[in-house]
């Protein structure tokens, strides 16, 4: 029905999700070079002298080291970035490490259960629909209204944040994003027209932001949600959005709609995100381009956006969809933004920060520097598209629990340096060979740069104004010649260490015929697993250079068709892991990696592991958790202090239809026992909660 899918997610999933990315070509169409080529990339060169000057010139030729021996960097701290000041919003009580387990085996692909190890238990927080506003708002799938479903959990739950508030240990603000819907499974088929767009409505309000407070009877107990707490707020395709920086009020922005451009109603497809030391968090807009109806540019097809009728059909109920209905052209140009919402603040407008670039957008995971100035690390999730990262113009105030602190802190994302990654390897060319085998220096590792794109409001690449290159961040990062990765996903800041890990989820076009051939940050040609990079800071998150090294090249290691790295970890001894997505970090500094698309290449159903970093087992990965059939595991939030685990249960059962469901996630029945009449018989994308078995209710 959906198409063809190329060894990763169900074509649902690929349909709905990323608007069938991976059956398209990858619209990095760029003949920017790889690392590789970049000895000789004296066009490139040209180009940042040109628009950089002379701060620029020595970065470039700084970066001329193929070949060399990178001196090992010292891994870098930042004086007081996490863990003091970040910290306070988590509400630790130092990490004791609670969370010991024994790994769990890989799950079959067509189990539909949630599976965790020996000694613990699992349970929902909040599930698709459960009302947020009123008890009475009661969730009927037969019967949704765009009403209900605004004053409800939103759909397929992606990035997560638990945050304990600071004053009060026994309560929590719950954070989660609504990056799309599954109409296929959450609505009968219908032919009425009126019907249909009565759907659509409930799925733009089924899209979005949720805020949800939670209570516990003590630290460490399980958390239960509150129905009508004043925190308690959705942020939806149709509720206001303000934009800032340097593209707000920009001509590129505005529609008939909007002629200031500067209000945006609604957020689309967001993906991971990350929270801020001042206790605000941040969501990626990612698959925006699957909602627009495009009129055939090439900036549109830079980002995907095609002249075809969307899989959502919004274009059908809102003018504003399509590019070619007059006044809204600029439309999508809204959208493809890092959102900022404020839990603490229910009254206000979530805002959508300019300065960040357009693109799609992975994480926003915030570092801050010795000097106080804040640092964001971004993915854009295409086939060779870049790695990204914000460094603020103003220094953030350290006293983040202090309100008089927040207005000036909630600036901070409003102006400052975007720059694109450039990496470059240090083994020879010949020895990346694309099967994924290690070269003779040991490892797979370089430097690399960070390329400014636009500082404080001034363009630095060449034919490019600010706003253009803020709008157009994709076309930008291709001319100045920015590493392709195999889609970057989250990207974060270890709060022990100060190094970022990169999840390269997978890219089946690496290496294929006319696209960028494997290299040593990308090694592998049709790289169905993923990897994880590691990189470290040459100063800290303001600096510009920086060293890398792949942590693991992911797979099955029984596979003999798949080449694994694991940094020298025995592949025997690990859980087989592919697809590696969202990211998160225990209170000892261990890795935790959550997948998505695992049932496509290693036959699991998808999960969460955990990966040491430091000491003789660094490189082991260990599985602590599965999620049910055809769902991904998202947002991971790793409360080790507390012995307990969250996760986000995306797209279960998304294959069935509303007949045939192929998940009863997360309200099983007992085998043989007959649901209650009027139970809603199919899945429901839920925040799930792990914890250990005696602790109970
Ligand atoms: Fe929404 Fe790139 O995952
Ligand atoms: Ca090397
Ligand atoms: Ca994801």
């Amino acid at each position: 029905m959906f198409g063809h899918t190329r060894g990763k997610r169900s074509a649902v999933t690929c349909h709905l999700k990323c608007d069938d990315a991976c059956a398209k070509h990858a619209p990095n169409e760029t003949a920017n070079p790889t690392f590789h080529e970049i000895a000789n990339a004296a066009l490139s060169r040209r180009m940042l002298l040109r628009g950089a000057g002379a701060g620029a010139l020595t970065l470039v030729v700084g970066s001329q080291l193929v070949g060399g021996a990178p001196e090992a960097a010292a891994a870098v701290r930042p004086a007081g970035s996490r863990g003091g000041w970040d910290g306070a919003w988590r509400g630790g009580k130092g990490g004791s490490g609670n969370l010991r387990f024994a790994p769990i085996a890989p799950v079959d692909q067509l189990v539909d259960d949630f599976t965790v190890p020996e000694g613990y238990t699992w349970d929902t927080i909040i599930r698709w629909g459960d009302p947020l506003f009123d008890v009475a708002d009661v969730f009927d799938a037969a019967h949704q209204t765009p009403e209900l479903q605004a004053r409800q959990f939103g759909y397929n739950n992606d990035y997560l944040d638990i945050i304990v508030i600071p004053w009060a240990t026994d309560e929590a603000l719950l954070v989660s994003n609504h990056e799309y819907t599954n109409h296929n499974i959450m609505f009968p088929e219908t032919a009425d027209a009126a019907m249909l767009a009565c759907y659509r409505k409930v799925e733009m309000e089924a899209h979005g932001l949720s805020v949800v407070h939670l209570t516990r009877e003590r630290d460490g107990a399980p958390w239960s949600y509150t129905v009508g707490n004043p925190y308690n707020r959705r942020h939806t395709v149709t509720t206001e959005f303000t934009l800032s920086g340097p593209v707000a009020g920009s001509d590129l922005v505005k529609t008939v709609a909007d002629p200031s451009g500067r209000t945006v109603f609604g957020t689309l497809n967001n993906c991971a995100g990350g929270t801020t030391p001042w206790g605000t968090v941040l969501s990626g807009e990612e698959n925006f381009n699957g909602y627009f109806v495009g009129r055939g540019t090439d900036q549109e097809a830079r980002y995907g956006i095609s002249t075809a009728a969307t899989s959502y059909g919004f274009e059908t109920i809102d003018p504003r969809f399509d590019a070619n209905n007059a006044g809204y052209e600029q439309e999508a140009h809204r959208f493809g933004w890092i959102v900022e919402v404020d839990p603490f603040e229910p009254q206000d407008a979530p805002v959508k920060h300019t300065a960040l670039g357009r693109f799609k957008h992975e994480a926003g995971s915030i570092q801050v520097g010795a000097s106080g100035h804040v640092g964001v690390y971004m993915g854009d999730d295409e086939r060779f598209d870049y790695l990204y990262k914000f460094v603020s113009k103003d220094t953030m105030d350290p006293d983040v629990l202090n309100p008089a602190s927040r207005p000036h802190n909630k600036q901070l994302l409003t102006d400052g340096t975007l720059y694109v990654a450039r990496f470059t390897g240090d083994s020879p060319a010949a020895e990346i060979d694309g099967t994924g085998t290690v070269p003779s220096d040991g490892a797979f590792d370089g430097t690399g740069e960070w390329i400014p794109l636009v500082r404080e409001g001034v363009s630095l690449v060449p034919g490019f104004t600010a706003e253009e290159a803020l709008v157009f961040t994709r076309l930008a990062a291709d001319a100045v010649g920015a590493t392709k990765m195999d889609r970057p996903e989250d990207v974060q800041p270890n709060p022990k260490t100060g190094k970022v890990y990169v999840a390269c989820t997978n890219n089946t076009n690496r290496g294929l015929e006319g696209r960028a051939p494997a290299d040593e940050v990308n090694p592998r040609t049709a790289n169905r697993d993923g990897h994880v990079i590691e990189i470290t800071e040459d100063a800290d998150v303001t600096g510009t250079t920086f060293s890398w090294n792949i942590l693991l090249l992911c797979g099955d290691p029984s596979d003999p068709d798949t080449t694994t790295y694991f940094s020298g970890f025995p592949a025997e001894k690990v859980s087989p892991i592919s697809c590696p997505d969202n990211l998160a970090f225990d209170s000892r500094g261990n890795l935790w990696i959550s997948t998505d698309g695992q049932p496509g290449t290693i036959g699991y159903n998808d999960g969460l592991f955990k990966v040491t970093l430091e000491g003789p087992e660094r490189g082991r990965v260990e599985q602590f958790l599965a999620v049910p059939r055809e769902a991904e595991t998202c947002g991971p939030v790793i409360h080790d202090e507390d012995g307990m685990v969250f996760v986000n249960v995306q797209h279960p059962g998304e294959d069935g239809t509303w007949t045939e469901q192929t998940s009863y996630f997360p309200d099983y029945v007992a085998e043989g026992a007959t649901p209650a009449p009027g139970d809603w018989r199919g899945p429901r994308p839920s925040v799930v909660q792990v914890y250990r078995s005696k602790r109970g209710r």
